[in-house]
Order: C-alpha cells, then sequence, then structure tokens
C-alpha cells in the first residue's frame, strides 16, 4: 500500500481536462489551476484569459469524430465541423458529465512553478498563495503566444496602415473596403484570407512558401476519417495522398499559389473548403512573401508594389511557459526534448499534454496522454533506461527534421493514428518494465504526507 503523488494541472483546456479526468479516475489527488472563469481555453471566443485565437466564425477543421473524446461523444445534431461555440460547450459538458469542476480552482492563475530541493512542485499563484505538489502536469497551450515576423519586414516601422496578428483577429468588420494582405500558408491565413475577401477591396494573400491544400471533404466523407493505417510506410501514404490530392483538387501553382517545395505531409496540413473557390472567383489574389514596407505601400518579393491599408501575419506562435525558470524548462524557437510529447528527459515529476501538433485533431491525443502520465504516477509504467530514452528523443527528433519542411512551426509534429499506435504500444513495454520493477512509485508523495489517497 502506497501513498500517491499529489498532483497539479496548469490549465482546463482541451488537455488539462482531458488530464485532469484520467488521474482522478485512477485514484490521483488532482488539482488543476485555470486562469480563466471556464473551461475549454482557445475555444471559448473572446475568453476572459485573453488567450483565445478563436474568431467569431471560427469552426473546427478537423471533423467531429476526430475531435471527440474516445467516450464522451459530440452530439450527432452537431454538423461534421462544429463552430467554436459548439465545441466550447462540448468541453462544459465533459467536464459536468465526469464531475470533474470541484477538481478545477478557476480564476487562478499560476504565476510560477518552482522546484524545490526536495523535488516537489511550489506553485505560486496569482493571488500570491503558494501550494506544493508532488507531481505537476503542463496544459497551457501553445496557441497564445503570437509570433511575429521574425525579424520584422524593412520598413515594418515606417508603415502607415495596421499591421497585427492572427491571434488578434475578431472577425472581418476591419477589413470593409480596405486593401488587405495577409501573410502565411496556414490555417489562420486561409480562414481570415476568404472572411476578407467577402468584404475588403482587395485580399491579397502573400506567402513564402507553397502549401497543399486539403479540402474538408473528399469521397463525400470528412477528410480526416479517410483510412490511414499506421503500419502502411509512411512513404507510401503520402504519395497516395498526394496523388488524390492532384487528382482531386488541383495542383496549387494552377490557382497561381507557390508551387509546394515539398511533398504532402511534409508541412502541417494547410485544410480549407473555401480558400481555393475564392481565389478562383478573383476575389484573393496570391503574392509572394512581403520583401518590404514603406509608408501606405507593401512591397512583394516579384517587385509588385500595392497600397495597403491593415496587414493581418498569420506567422504561427511561440511555445511558452512563463511560470518556468528559463534554466529549468523552456522552448527556445519552439524547440523543447521531451520522449514521446509527455516526459522531460531529466525531471521525472513533470509532464506535459497536448504539447503536440498532431496530422489530426489534439483531444483524444491528450486524453490517451493523461492516461499515460496517471499509469505512471501509480507505478503501472515504468520508463525506459535514461539512455534508451534519450535515444529515443534523438531519433524522433533526427526523423522529424528528415520528414518536416525546417520551421519553428514543425517541432511538435504527430501522425494522429501512429501516435497512438506507438503510445498504447509503449504503454505495454512500460506496463512490463513496471512489473519487473515491482510496481515502484516513480514520484514519491511527499507534499502533504497526511492527506494523500492510497494506491489499490
Ligand atoms: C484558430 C485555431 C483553431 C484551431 N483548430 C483546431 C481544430 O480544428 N482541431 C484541433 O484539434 N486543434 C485545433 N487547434 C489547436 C488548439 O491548440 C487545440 O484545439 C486546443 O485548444 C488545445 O487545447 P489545450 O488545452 O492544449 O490549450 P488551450 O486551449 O490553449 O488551453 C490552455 C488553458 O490553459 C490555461 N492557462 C494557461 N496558462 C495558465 C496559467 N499560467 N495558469 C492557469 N491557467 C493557465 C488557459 O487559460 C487555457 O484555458 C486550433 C488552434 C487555433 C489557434
Ligand atoms: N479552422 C481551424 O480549425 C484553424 C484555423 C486557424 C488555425 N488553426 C490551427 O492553429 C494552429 C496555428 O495555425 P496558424 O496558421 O496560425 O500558424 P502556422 O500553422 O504556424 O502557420 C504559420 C504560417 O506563417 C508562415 N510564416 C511564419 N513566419 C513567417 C515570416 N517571417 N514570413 C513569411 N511567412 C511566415 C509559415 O511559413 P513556413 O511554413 O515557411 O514556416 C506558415 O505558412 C495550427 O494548429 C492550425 O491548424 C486551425
Amino acid at each position: 500500500m502506497s501513498k500517491l503523488p499529489r498532483t497539479a494541472v496548469i490549465g482546463a483546456g482541451s488537455s488539462g481536462i482531458a488530464a485532469v479526468k484520467a488521474l482522478h479516475q485512477r485514484g490521483v489527488d488532482v488539482t488543476c489551476f485555470e486562469a480563466s472563469d471556464r473551461v475549454g481555453g482557445n475555444w471559448v471566443f473572446q475568453n476572459k484569459n485573453k488567450m483565445s485565437a478563436a474568431y467569431r466564425y471560427l469552426h473546427i477543421n478537423t471533423s467531429r469524430e476526430r475531435m471527440e473524446y474516445s467516450d464522451f461523444p459530440m452530439p450527432k445534431s452537431y454538423p461534421d465541423y462544429p463552430h467554436h461555440a459548439q465545441i466550447a460547450e462540448y468541453f462544459d459538458a465533459y467536464v459536468d458529465h465526469f464531475a470533474l469542476r470541484d477538481h478545477i480552482r478557476f480564476q487562478t492563475k499560476v504565476m510560477r512553478a518552482e522546484r524545490r530541493v526536495d523535488g516537489t512542485w511550489e506553485l505560486t499563484l496569482d493571488g500570491g498563495e503558494t501550494q506544493r505538489f508532488d507531481a505537476l502536469v503542463v496544459a497551457n497551450g501553445h496557441h497564445w503566444d503570437p509570433r511575429w515576423p521574425e525579424p520584422a519586414f524593412p520598413g515594418a516601422d515606417t508603415f502607415a496602415g495596421t499591421q497585427m496578428h492572427a491571434h488578434s483577429y475578431i472577425d472581418n468588420e476591419i477589413f470593409k473596403d480596405r486593401n488587405v494582405v495577409i501573410l502565411g500558408m496556414g490555417n489562420s491565413a486561409m480562414d481570415i484570407a476568404v472572411e476578407a475577401s467577402y468584404v475588403a477591396a482587395n485580399t491579397f494573400l502573400a506567402a513564402r512558401r507553397g502549401a497543399w491544400i486539403v479540402p474538408k471533404y473528399l469521397f463525400g466523407k470528412p477528410t480526416d476519417q479517410l483510412h490511414n493505417d499506421p503500419r502502411v510506410p509512411f512513404a507510401v501514404r503520402r504519395r497516395l495522398f498526394e496523388a488524390l490530392l492532384k487528382a482531386s483538387v488541383g495542383r496549387p501553382e494552377k490557382f497561381g499559389l507557390p508551387k509546394p517545395d515539398h511533398g504532402f505531409g511534409q508541412a502541417h496540413p494547410t485544410v480549407s473548403g473555401r480558400i481555393l473557390d475564392r481565389i478562383q472567383h478573383g476575389t484573393i489574389a496570391p503574392k509572394p512573401n512581403i520583401r518590404r514596407l514603406d509608408g501606405e505601400l507593401v512591397e512583394f518579393d516579384d517587385g509588385s508594389r500595392e497600397k495597403v491599408d491593415v496587414i493581418v501575419y498569420c506567422t504561427g506562435y511561440k511555445i511558452s511557459f512563463p511560470f518556468f525558470d528559463e534554466d529549468l524548462i523552456a522552448a527556445p524557437d519552439n524547440h523543447i526534448e521531451l520522449f514521446r510529447r509527455v516526459f522531460h528527459p531529466d525531471i521525472d515529476n513533470v509532464f506535459f499534454v497536448g504539447l503536440l501538433q498532431p496530422l489530426g485533431a489534439t483531444m483524444p491525443l491528450a486524453e490517451a496522454q493523461g492516461r499515460w502520465i496517471a499509469d505512471y504516477l501509480r507505478g503501472e509504467y515504468a520508463l525506459p533506461m535514461p539512455d534508451a530514452l534519450r535515444a529515443d528523443i534523438a531519433a524522433d527528433h533526427k526523423a522529424m527534421a528528415k520528414r518536416y519542411v525546417a520551421s519553428k512551426r514543425h517541432t511538435i509534429q504527430v501522425d494522429f493514428e501512429d501516435y497512438l499506435h506507438d503510445l498504447a504500444k509503449e504503454r505495454r513495454a512500460g506496463a512490463a518494465r513496471a512489473q519487473a520493477a515491482g510496481f515502484r512509485l516513480p514520484v514519491p508523495a511527499r507534499s502533504a504526507p497526511d492527506e494523500q489517497p492510497v494506491a489499490a
């Protein structure tokens, strides 16, 4: 009979609530700290935490059945690609259904997370209160700290119009009758360019690199529900899907977009059912990258110049942990070394949930990560030996660098099916190691010795 570690979770977005559920259901005493007054993080439009990137007409681009948790389906009345309000309601319903609300302290931001000499975590909350925990789960999201162009474009300080980041975009009111440049080829750029194209005088979509445009439906089904077998080598699946895209959608350069310098699956997917349509209607004009800004003018890499009122930088996000001492845990240029995106190689009681960028939806992966952490904290999963763990991290980095276009947006990529498949395999291997080790608890319960739950 041993005591289980008292565990804190930072963030009650879709990742944090999945972790809280997994830990709570497995007998771990868990407290989640949430800066906002409700769960759902990014999916709460105009969230009080000021961290949400949701815009008024945002819909998910991973389909409902892909995004839902394994044991809590979204209502069948939902469309295939629901609106953000429906998604936020779904997360609320999940928390109530599994009675998780009492484990979440709302309007409580974690300002500092410090590792004490004895290995426990001391959290300083925004009211100044401190609390001590044996283990810490980080689920603070990675789409809230905007990455602006680095370095800024020459002349950015002379630009007479408005420069903004996609993170602060709300709706297309600001584009009415104006000349607009949307920069980027990710999903923010697609959505915002399409919205601009209905009201702006001119919408220019500028990009430094092309992308394969993935439609929301293929063969009458949401595209992400097409069969994708992780046992088939990636190169084969890539070629097949690329051929399918060329045949059904066409090559991006046919629409005046830059030719992708990579194969399908070698960049985070750009999903849009509408962008090509709007380009073909003549309402969006593709452009190469911005070269410089000069007063009212934007000059592009092909030498063309346009008079522009608004530039929206859809240039992605930084992975940030403002509560950690940077010397302990940080992600410079979005790089962070973790075993399978969850376990820190040097710190045995900190874990990350949802810190991945899937080809597919995040939620079922966060759910699986939560269960994996619960196994570990209960001594039912043991990590590989340190050398093997480091070798695995190095191999993962190497594989990602080989496969993906070099970009700060491609440091935490995973394939949905492959990740779940590999994680299940690793959990089985770790269960055998844990058994051999006599189900030893890896994280001792030290933070509040008299109040700990007891492992079965
Ligand atoms: C515009 C946009 C559209 C997207 N569309 C999709 C999609 O269709 N499908 C998909 O799978 N993914 C999508 N994503 C990715 C998105 O990251 C995930 O959907 C999801 O929001 C990840 O959940 P999370 O819990 O990890 O992070 P978040 O949703 O960002 O939640 C993090 C939570 O942590 C809290 N928090 C942060 N710091 C602290 C702190 N110090 N103390 C206390 N609380 C804290 C925040 O208040 C927040 O509630 C999209 C992202 C963007 C930007
Ligand atoms: N409807 C939806 O569900 C929806 C909508 C929006 C966003 N999202 C999600 O939100 C996340 C973030 O997406 P995002 O589109 O905001 O960011 P992103 O995927 O990181 O894309 C950033 C884009 O900006 C480009 N870029 C970065 N720096 C640049 C620079 N200095 N000059 C020119 N181009 C630059 C990148 O090009 P390189 O490739 O060359 O780096 C890339 O095209 C993703 O997970 C996405 O799927 C979903």
